[in-house]
């Protein structure tokens, strides 16, 4: 049996972990053989494929990125798009197919599926950890790393100037990021996007945190937004998605603070290092364990499905949950660090 496997969205660490989990065991114990498409759904529409053996997956486990490429490429949305996929599948006599990805790519699978009977597996994948479907998602713990380290360096320079310092982390429209990031690296004040924020209070968390003799560290999901009224964000570009683009919250915070408190702020962007690099060894375990139980599902013909983490297990679900719901911090827990703030 031959089996197709591609990466879509936005890249993310543990990618490639998840391929050689696939291949080694695909290979190993079911005497499969693959083919891997390149750059997400582009791949298959333009019959573009690179071989996927055991030595093609060597050497790739610590390695950020995928060795696939990705793309946004929606089929749904290209003249004749599903015709083409059948075809590039007929002609390299692909069997069934892995779709490594967030909630485009994963809604893509389900479609081919249920609508074209293209058998698919799903595999979740996003930094934002906001599938509902999956306890967590791999990429999420290498960015709240990376995230947690710079926001330790950023303390020593804080107090070197007694500045405050605004730290606007990813997540979409989830603060998950900021929430586990600003937790672990010791925030005075944590904004996410479920929860408008009040400029004023962030000002008086601000002059509490300087009336104890320290410097405020504020971090700033890329989603968060002020109450109704104080601010109309960004320049109206759009991210890959089409969506307004939400960066730029943290610029604007820091001036706020400058021109409320009198206080000196300057701001970090973290931007694509949350994404790039190598996986954590958390991420690793779970891509790993991914494509592990994604090959198992093939074998199974239990296509439509998606393979997800729930508590230490790996079980499957619809492939149409992945999408179906996003998963945003909820109340009680964002009430949980405000012990910290200020
Ligand atoms: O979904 C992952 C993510 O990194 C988000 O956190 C971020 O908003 C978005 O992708 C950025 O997308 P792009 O890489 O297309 O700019």
């Amino acid at each position: 049996m031959r089996v197709g496997v591609l990466t879509g969205g936005g890249d993310c660490p543990g990618l490639n972990a998840v391929i050689r989990g696939i291949v080694r065991k695909g290979t190993q114990e079911y005497g499969y053989d693959f083919v891997g498409f390149r750059d997400g759904w582009r791949g298959p529409l333009e019959g573009r494929s690179v071989r996927l053996d055991i030595p093609a997956v060597r050497g790739i486990l610590p390695r950020g990125g995928t060795i696939l490429g990705s793309s946004r490429t929606n089929p749904f949305k290209e003249q004749d798009g599903v015709r083409r996929i059948k075809e590039t599948l007929a002609k390299n006599e692909v069997e069934a197919l892995v779709a490594i990805g967030g909630e485009d790519t994963l809604g893509v699978a389900a479609r081919l599926f249920t609508e074209h009977g293209i058998p698919c597996v799903g595999v979740p994948k996003t930094i934002d950890n906001d599938l509902s479907a999956t306890d967590y998602t791999f990429g999420f713990d290498t960015a709240v790393g990376v995230a947690t380290e710079a926001i330790d360096r950023l303390h020593t320079t804080a107090e070197s100037h007694m500045r405050v310092l605004v730290v606007e982390v990813m997540g979409r429209h989830a603060g998950w990021i900021a929430l586990h990031s600003g937790l672990a690296g010791g925030a005075n004040v944590i904004l996410i996007p479920e929860q408008r924020f009040d400029v004023d209070q962030v000002c008086r968390w601000i002059e509490s945190r300087f009336k104890a003799s320290y410097a405020p560290i504020v971090v700033v999901a890329e989603g968060a937004m002020p109450k109704d009224g104080e601010l109309v964000l960004k320049d109206g570009s759009t991210d890959s998605f089409g969506h307004v683009r939400l960066s730029g919250v943290g610029e604007w915070l820091a001036k706020e603070i400058e021109g409320r408190t009198g206080k000196e702020a300057r701001t970090t962007v973290l931007g694509h290092t949350q994404r790039g690099g190598t996986p954590s060894a958390f991420d690793r375990w779970l891509a790993t364990r991914f494509g592990l139980h994604a090959i198992d599902a093939v074998r199974d013909a239990d296509y439509g499905t998606m393979v997800a983490l729930r508590g230490t297990d790996i079980v499957r679900v619809p492939l149409s949950e992945a999408t179906a719901k996003l998963k945003t911090v909820d109340p009680a827990l964002y009430a949980e660090v405000g012990v910290f703030f200020g």
